[in-house]
Parts: C-alpha cells; structure tokens; sequence
C-alpha cells in the first residue's frame, strides 16, 4: 500500500501548523512538526550550553551525537499535542522567541540538518503523513503525492504571531515581531543548506487575504486531486 505524503512548506507565521494539524484529522493521516524538531535540538543544545559555540568543531560533533540521539516524544491527546524532551514536558518552552532563535541557528547548519533526516522520514507511515516545514518537499519527502507552499506577507504573518503570543498571556510589539520575523525569513531562505523556497511543482497559495476555512478549501481541493485513490 502507498503511503500518501502532503507536505506543506513556507514561512512561519503562514498559518501552516494549524492547517497541517487540520489537513492530518480530516485525511486521518499521521503529522510530522519538523519546526518542533529544530526547536527541540535548539533548546537541547542551549541546556548543554552549546548553542553559542556550534562552529567549534569539537562542538559541533558533540552537537551532532546529540541531534541524532535526541529523546523526544509527541504525545497526542484530546486537548492537542504534547510535547517532551528529556523526559519533560516543554510543549509550551519550545514556542518561545527565543527557542525560535535557537532553532533557526541549528537549522543552517548541514551536519545538524543530516542528523534530523532519518528521523524525519521515520514519520512516513499508512495510510499517510502530513509533513509540516520548510523543506518537507525539497529534500525530505521529494516523493510526496502532494505539494504546498504556503506563504503570507511578513506584516500578517507579525499580527498573527503577535495575537497567538497574547493568548498566551505574553506582552509583546508587533514592531520586535516583525523585525524577528524578517531576519529569520531571511536566514532561513538564504542559507546554503535546504533554503526556504517552493518545490518547482509545488502548488503555492499566499494566505495573506484568506481566511483558515479558504485556505482549507484550496488545499484540501488540490489534495484531493493529487491522492492516490
Ligand atoms: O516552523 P518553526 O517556526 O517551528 O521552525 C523553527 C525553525 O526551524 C525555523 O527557523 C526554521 C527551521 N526549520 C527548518 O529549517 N526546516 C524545517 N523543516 C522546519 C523548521
């Protein structure tokens, strides 16, 4: 049997882990959050105290040891995801700015990347995977039966991002978020290593205008006719 694979790349902020989420309960597919993955090994790396030293050779070996021994588990429940690393709970530590940042310093780093790969193409189980990311299509799943890249402009994706951080009773600007938001759009397209960019026959909705339920629509449309039946 084929195991069906919709990937879904682009910038953070674009909304695509809420549709990701969404797309996996309506298919009943599996889900693969590859930014909780980066976002893990960075908060592993900063604990380790390493994060600031990773183009230290001897370093970045023991960096990448850990990358490929990382003890992480998602479990999933009726109130969403958790989240563990080490045996603890850090659902919510991961989401932060800064775990963010940590995650988009591991993530330009080749040796760090290849040590994720297998990892990641272990979640590719049936009847089928919603992969959520930024090369999903490009390098880890270049098989997939269907392919998104969904993108937003860098101004919606800070007013979404600001109204997520204030629901979690944080106090923030949107002029710090945007800032954030563009330097890691910028090192996360620029880097010489899986950069950030549309698979050539990836199907690219911007959702700058659109509402979850439009984009839903789109998506599940195209899906639709690109499964195997
Ligand atoms: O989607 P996110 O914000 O949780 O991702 C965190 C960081 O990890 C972000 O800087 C991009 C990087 N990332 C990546 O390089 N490749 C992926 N497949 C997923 C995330």
């Amino acid at each position: 049997m084929t195991i069906q694979i919709i990937t879904i790349d682009g910038p953070s902020g674009s909304g695509k882990g809420t549709l990701a989420a969404k797309l996996a309960q309506h298919y009943q597919f599996h889900l693969l959050d590859s930014g909780a993955i980066y976002r893990l090994l960075g908060l592993s790396l900063h604990q380790r105290e390493l994060i600031e030293v990773l183009d230290q050779p001897t370093e970045l070996e023991q960096s990448t040891n850990i990358a490929t021994n990382l003890d992480i588990k998602f479990v999933s429940g009726a109130e969403g995801t958790r989240i563990y690393l080490d045996g603890a709970d850090v659902t919510e530590t991961i989401r932060t700015e800064r775990v963010g940042e940590f995650a988009s310093k591991v993530a330009a780093i080749p040796a760090l990347r290849s040590a994720l790969f297998d990892r990641q193409r272990a979640f590719a189980q049936a009847p089928g995977l919603v992969a959520d990311g930024r090369d999903m299509a490009t390098s880890i799943f270049p098989e997939a039966q269907a392919k998104i890249y969904l993108t937003a402009s860098a101004e919606s994706r800070a007013e979404r991002r600001v109204k997520q951080l204030q629901g979690m009773g944080l106090d923030v600007k949107i002029s710090d978020i945007l800032t954030n938001i563009q330097a890691r759009d910028k090192r996360d397209m620029e880097r010489t290593v899986a950069p950030l960019k549309p698979a050539q026959d990836a199907y690219i909705i911007d959702s700058s205008a659109l509402n979850i339920d439009e984009v839903f629509k789109l998506m599940t449309d195209y899906i639709d006719s690109q499964l195997v039946k």
